[in-house]
């Protein structure tokens, strides 16, 4: 991960230096003494590229004298319009222009230490790369920046202000790598071994194997994975937040579920070749709540959190669940199902119903790359949001927008809950093309027992085809974020 060090502010010397500029401003501080170093080199390339500051835009301003090898400006817009996520914006802005410098200097005189320490966190959140496959890359096309001497006048509490958004950024390479790595590699078995490292944090895990998954009743789970040869894995994990310093855990606990398909072909109703591969991140809402568990600890949230993923892999095969199949779920509630590409649900309702038996939290919320239909619905800008609690939904709508992780409320109602009707079991397990998201969340609400739950469809969010200011393209940990200041925001009281 990128290294920030966090320093007075001095001109450097040498090596690349980044300027935050706010609209039409004038230079000020180590923007002066940078433009007055170079004999005004930096306001001439700014006139010359008609760079004003504008938000999101950049002038990158090669070797313009005093020892520099690249000045890299990134506007923030209007300053008094500047947002958290704003600033970490600018942060990822400032990291995509530098990835060849060796050394880099960012001014961020001018800005609070918290203010300082968000731009930090958007150029790390951007460094990220998934290389560990990559045997032949020539060094001179790896990015060569390893630390970021970010230059701010209270560097003390700048550092301090850090330190938890590094617990955070760690959360979220964790469940990237997660999400990246090829399903040969990342099974079942091989995923929960990965919850287990996170006992180094101070969580505690649990991994339920097959064996246990018979006994307890996992039905609808377990019939998603018969037909794999790597077996199911259910792992439990409880960071004590709250409860473990000091304060006595008068509140429940927070429940995070997530879909770990870490392969979906969709087993005998079989998906087309084309894009199959897709189906590797299909554990993606998984990868968050993992992810989620390792920010949570990583910063020492003051709060008493459960995360479960369920865990199989979805394979046609001779030991393979067929359509028309009738499992038993470990509600008791029986499922014909149908189809079994739609799985997900098949998983989640298993594990959520474990998890409001076992914990009875305050609420739960389940992340699944669940259903292409909620792509058509809402593309690649919003997940979806399902919820039985309307002040839940609320407090996500809003995590939502100040994370950037930005959600869109459909509805529920029993109207729809009629398509997955059975005329042989207690449901079926799809409800035709209609209202796809919808039917797949009527399925899950039948496993919440009427517990505060919202259900997040994260399938056309998991993994981007484009850069974006706080990451490169590829699996984007998409809910980490957005859950952190959930529980950042009202549970940390
Ligand atoms: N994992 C898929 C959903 C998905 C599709 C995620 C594309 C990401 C990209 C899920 O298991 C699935 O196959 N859903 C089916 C449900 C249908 C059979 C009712 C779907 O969406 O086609
Ligand atoms: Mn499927
Ligand atoms: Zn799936």
């Amino acid at each position: 991960m990128l290294d920030i060090a966090f320093a007075k502010p001095v001109l450097p010397r040498s090596g690349a230096l980044v300027l935050l500029v706010g609209e039409g401003e004038l230079p000020t501080g180590l923007w002066e003494h940078a433009n007055s170093a170079t004999n005004g080199a930096i306001s001439r390339a700014f006139d010359a590229a008609g760079f004003t500051g504008a938000k999101g835009k950049t002038c990158t301003i090669l070797a313009p004298g005093a020892g520099l090898s690249r000045v890299v400006a990134v506007g923030l817009g209007k300053r008094d319009a500047l947002t958290r996520r704003g600033l970490e914006e600018a942060g990822g802005h400032a990291l995509a222009g530098l990835s060849r410098d060796g050394t880099a200097s960012l001014a961020a005189d001018g800005l609070s230490a918290e203010q300082a320490a968000n731009v930090a966190l958007g150029a790390v959140l951007r460094s990220y790369r998934f290389d560990r496959y990559r045997t032949k890359e020539k060094p001179e096309d790896k990015p060569k920046l390893t630390e970021l001497a970010m230059l701010v006048d209270d560097n003390a509490a700048a550092t301090a202000a850090f330190t938890p958004h590094e617990g955070v950024a760690k959360g979220v390479f964790l469940s990237r790598d997660l999400v990246s790595e090829p399903a040969n590699i990342l099974n079942p078995a091989e995923m929960a071994r990965r919850c287990e490292a996170l006992r180094e944090l101070g969580i505690e895990v649990e991994v339920l194997g097959p064996g246990e998954l018979q006994k307890l009743g996992f039905g609808a789970l377990l019939g998603v994975s018969q037909g794999s040869v790597n077996e199911p894995r259910v792992v439990v994990m409880q960071w004590h937040g709250a409860s473990g310093h000091g304060k006595k855990a008068k509140e429940k606990s927070l429940a995070f579920i997530g879909k770990g398909v870490t392969f979906d072909t969709g087993g005998i109703s079989i998906k087309p070749a084309g894009g199959m591969e897709d189906m590797k991140w299909d554990m993606a809402g998984a990868g968050a709540v993992i992810g989620l568990m390792a920010a949570l600890a990583g910063r020492k949230a003051r709060a008493d959190v459960v995360g479960l993923v369920g865990l199989v892999e979805n394979m046609p095969s001779g030991t393979a669940q067929r359509p028309g199949d009738v499992v038993k779920s470990l509600s008791g509630q029986t499922i014909e199902v149908i189809n079994t590409d739609a799985e997900g649900r098949l998983v989640l309702a298993d594990v959520m119903w474990y998890c409001q038996q076992r914990f009875d939290p305050a609420f739960m919320v389940d992340l699944a790359t669940l259903t292409g239909a909620i792509i058509i619905g809402l593309g690649h800008e919003h997940a979806g949001l399902f919820s039985n609690d309307d002040a839940l939904a609320n407090k996500l709508l809003a995590a939502g927008l100040d994370s950037g992780e930005k959600l869109w409320r459909m509805p529920l109602n029993d109207e729809y809950d009629k398509q997955i009707k059975s005329d042989i079991a207690d449901m079926k397990n799809v409800g035709g093309r209609p209202g796809g998201s919808i039917t797949a969340a009527q399925f899950l609400q039948r496993f919440v027992n009427g517990k505060p739950w919202a259900h997040l469809d994260i399938a056309g969010m998991a993994w981007s085809s484009k850069d974006a200011p706080t990451r490169p393209k590829g699996a984007t940990a998409f809910g980490v974020r957005l859950l952190d200041r959930l529980v950042a925001e009202h549970h940390e009281g």
